[in-house]
């Protein structure tokens, strides 16, 4: 009889899910690490250093953004990131937020030009990962 010898410890169907959603769970807790990778790779952000870098970097001249007192809209409304980022569907608020500011052109939201200077090239991995924190905080 199949029972005794194969894949199940035991022959009810009780036992088997049992069995079966310990090595589910297995799984999916063994795939945790690459998936906060993601979106932790690179140096943490300071929101604060990202306050002064959004004004310096003149952000400010094209985005609304209530923590910093920017009413500019050239850019998409930067309090609404978070409605905005899913919408877009890339990947979590803080992975959009990186993105857009690394690579502008590789999401365009809709309504709105690609003239979003590339600060891939103009700041580093710590200012970008600054202004992430600073926009999507809270
Ligand atoms: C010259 C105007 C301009 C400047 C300066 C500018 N942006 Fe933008 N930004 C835009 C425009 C236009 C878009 C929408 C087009 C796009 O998605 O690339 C945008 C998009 C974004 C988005 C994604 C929003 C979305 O829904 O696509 C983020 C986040 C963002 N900007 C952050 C920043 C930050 C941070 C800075 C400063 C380092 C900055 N921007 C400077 C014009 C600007």
């Amino acid at each position: 009889m199949r029972c005794s010898s194969g894949f199940w410890s035991s022959c009810s169907p009780a036992a088997a899910a049992r069995e079966l959603s310990r090595r589910r769970r297995r799984r999916s807790s063994g795939s945790l690490p690459s998936t906060t990778t993601t979106t932790t790779a690179g140096p943490a952000g300071n929101a604060k250093a990202g306050a002064a870098l959004f004004k310096a970097k003149g952000c400010d001249g094209c985005h609304t953004f209530a923590p910093a007192g920017s009413n500019a809209t050239t850019g998409p409304d930067l309090d609404k990131l978070a409605q905005l980022a899913q919408k877009a569907n890339r990947g979590s608020e803080e992975a959009f937020t990186h993105e857009s500011i690394a690579n502008p052109s590789a999401f365009v939201e809709s309504g709105y030009q690609n003239i979003m200077p590339n600060f891939g090239q103009l700041l580093s991995q710590q200012q970008i990962a600054d202004l992430v924190a600073y926009l999507t905080q809270g």
